[in-house]
C-alpha cells in the first residue's frame, strides 16, 4: 500500500522519455466547424481507431433543442461554459458529465453551452419511426474535420479513404 506521496528523487534511475511529437494542441488554433444538429459546433481533437470513439469539444448555440440521440458507448465531459441538462438533472460551469453506454436522451440547453467531451463510442440520430438515421463515429467526424480543414493534427488511418 502506498501511503506517501510520490517525490522527486535525485536517486532515481527511471529517466524522462522525450516524447516524439508535442503533446498539447492549443485549440483555438482551430475553427468551430457545424456539427451533426442544427446550431451546434465542434472541434475535432482526436480520433480512437479501435472503438470508432472521439474527442472533441461542442459548442451548442443558445435555444437550442437537439433531437433525441442514443449513445453506443459511455460519454464523458466537462462543461466549459453555460449548463446543459436533462429536465431537473443539469450541469453548469466545470461540472462532470457521464452518460452511460445504451443512454437515449434529449438535453435541452437554454443559454448554450461549450464542452469538452470524450465520446468512447459512436452517438446515433434517430428516425421518427426509431429506426437509425446517423452514426456519427470517429471515422465520420474525421471526414467533417478534414473536408472542413481542420484535421491536420491527427494521423488517422481508416480503410478506404483518400
Ligand atoms: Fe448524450
Amino acid at each position: 500500500m502506498v501511503n506517501e506521496q510520490l517525490k522527486k528523487s535525485d536517486k532515481m534511475t527511471t529517466k524522462a522519455i522525450k516524447p516524439r511529437k508535442p503533446v498539447f494542441l492549443d485549440t483555438n488554433s482551430l475553427s468551430w466547424l457545424p456539427w451533426v444538429m442544427e446550431g451546434t459546433w465542434f472541434k475535432l481533437l482526436n480520433v480512437d481507431m479501435k472503438t470508432g470513439g472521439y474527442s472533441m469539444l461542442l459548442k451548442v448555440d443558445p435555444d437550442n433543442y437537439a433531437p433525441v440521440h442514443g449513445h453506443l458507448g459511455a460519454v464523458e465531459g466537462m462543461i466549459l461554459e453555460g449548463e446543459f441538462g436533462y429536465d431537473d438533472d443539469r450541469g453548469g460551469n466545470m461540472h462532470y458529465v457521464w452518460e452511460a453506454a445504451g443512454a437515449v436522451h434529449q438535453p435541452d440547453s437554454p443559454g448554450g453551452f461549450t464542452m469538452f467531451a470524450v465520446l468512447h463510442s459512436p452517438l446515433m440520430g434517430y428516425n421518427d419511426d426509431g429506426s437509425i438515421a446517423a452514426v456519427v463515429d470517429g471515422k465520420m467526424m474525421y471526414i467533417m474535420a478534414r473536408d472542413g480543414g481542420e484535421a491536420d493534427h491527427l494521423e488517422v488511418d481508416y480503410p478506404e479513404l483518400d
